[in-house]
């Protein structure tokens, strides 16, 4: 009988302990990592999910890939340059842009980016990129379409389209990968960064252990704290298309333009041959093209980007109406126009 007992007791106790272990709520304070919690509240997790780890070494790899274009894998020996033209810092944060995770916009972004002195750019900050649910929206879908197929629900999709078309380099490999998404999640947000507050918080902690509504009430809340996906319209300019040149502009904001956003890549040493400076000279080129309709007028620049050819792979990104306005187009202008 004694053993019957035991094995009772046994099972009681196993169920009763792993019980205990899978009821204990998540617990939310300002440093929960925000993906626990959505995890959590949404009961499943991203496939990319898999990739985080706190191994320290595996993440410096990463930061060397995304930072240098290169790193030494597993095996001791330096990887080849990832792309001969860019690192993914050439067109991307690996910080906060945006003051308001909630509302991102260029005129609050350009601001912040001159108080903290960030480059303003074409891509978007692969700080809290892990984040996201979708990549490549908007219109980056609308236009490249089946290219983009794969790329917009998986992260390591994403970020292997970047690598290949808008850093014109290689594939990374399977070590590579694992770095760099590692890094990724090493830049992901945790409570403290969206800004709650302490009733925002009680009431994530009772949906925590709350029933389906509360979850679904407690989600729609935290997901309009940040962006689940960047937005992206493109605009085409015409001949002949309204533009005020630069008439009424900021020349202030438009001389932060330049230099936090042109520059960033046309200087000398920077991302491409065709270098600018804060010159009379180069402010010409640029002011005497301003009012044609060409490569080198501001207006069909910032909005079309050059495109790679074949032999010459370094090209100019274009700025969706998400990351440069029309407004601080007109500002770039009048600043140029002011300046030569
Ligand atoms: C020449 C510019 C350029 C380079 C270099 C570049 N990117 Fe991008 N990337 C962009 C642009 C533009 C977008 C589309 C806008 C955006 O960020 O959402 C983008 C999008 C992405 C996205 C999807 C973002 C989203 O939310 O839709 C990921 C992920 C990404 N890049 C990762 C990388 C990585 C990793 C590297 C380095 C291997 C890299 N990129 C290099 C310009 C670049
Ligand atoms: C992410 C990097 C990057 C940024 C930011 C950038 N450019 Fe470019 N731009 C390029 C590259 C690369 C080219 C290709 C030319 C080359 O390398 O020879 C280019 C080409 C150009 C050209 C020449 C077009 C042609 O047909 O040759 C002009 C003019 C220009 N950029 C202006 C600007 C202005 C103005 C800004 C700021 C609003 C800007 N660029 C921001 C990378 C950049």
């Amino acid at each position: 009988m004694h053993h019957r007992f035991f094995v009772i007791l046994l099972v009681v106790g196993t169920f009763g302990y792993l019980g205990f272990k899978s009821y204990t709520p998540l617990e939310v304070d300002q440093n929960t990592p925000l993906s626990l919690l959505v995890n959590e509240l949404e009961g499943k997790t991203p496939l990319h999910t898999k990739r985080k780890t706190s191994d320290k070494e595996i993440i410096q790899r990463g930061y060397d890939l995304v930072h240098e274009g290169r790193a030494k894998g597993p095996d001791g020996k330096m990887s080849s340059k990832q792309s001969k033209h860019f690192t993914c810092r050439s067109c991307h944060n690996v910080v906060q842009e945006d003051p308001s995770l909630g509302n991102p916009n260029p005129e609050a972004r350009l601001k912040y980016a001159v108080e903290k002195n960030l480059p303003f750019l074409q891509g978007t900050t692969l700080w809290g990129i892990v984040n996201r649910e979708h990549w490549y929206n908007g219109d980056y879908f609308k236009k490249y379409g089946s290219l983009v197929d794969p790329a917009r629900d998986t992260l390591e999709n994403a970020v292997q389209l970047c690598a290949v078309q808008c850093s014109q380099g290689r594939a990374y490999e399977e070590w590579e990968m694992e770095a760099v998404m590692a890094y990724l999640w090493s830049l992901e947000l945790k409570i403290s960064d969206l800004g709650l507050k302490e009733s925002d918080l009680s009431e994530l902690n009772k949906a925590v252990s709350g029933d389906a509504g509360a979850k679904t009430a407690a989600l729609k809340m935290l997901k309009s704290k940040y962006m689940t996906a960047s937005p992206a319209t493109f605009k085409y300019p015409w001949k002949g298309m309204p533009v005020k040149n630069g008439e009424g502009g900021n020349t202030e904001n438009g001389k932060n333009i330049y230099k936090k956003s042109c520059m960033h890549c046309h200087k000398q040493g920077g991302f491409t041959n065709f270098t600018l400076d804060i010159s009379k000279l180069d402010l010409k080129l640029l002011a005497n093209n301003v009012e044609k309709d060409n490569d080198f007028s501001v207006y069909w620049i910032t909005r079309l980007g050059t495109h790679p050819i074949p032999g010459y792979k370094p090209y100019m990104p274009h700025y969706p109406l998400e990351r440069l306005s029309d407004q601080q187009i007109e500002d770039l202008v009048a600043y140029i126009k002011a300046n030569n």
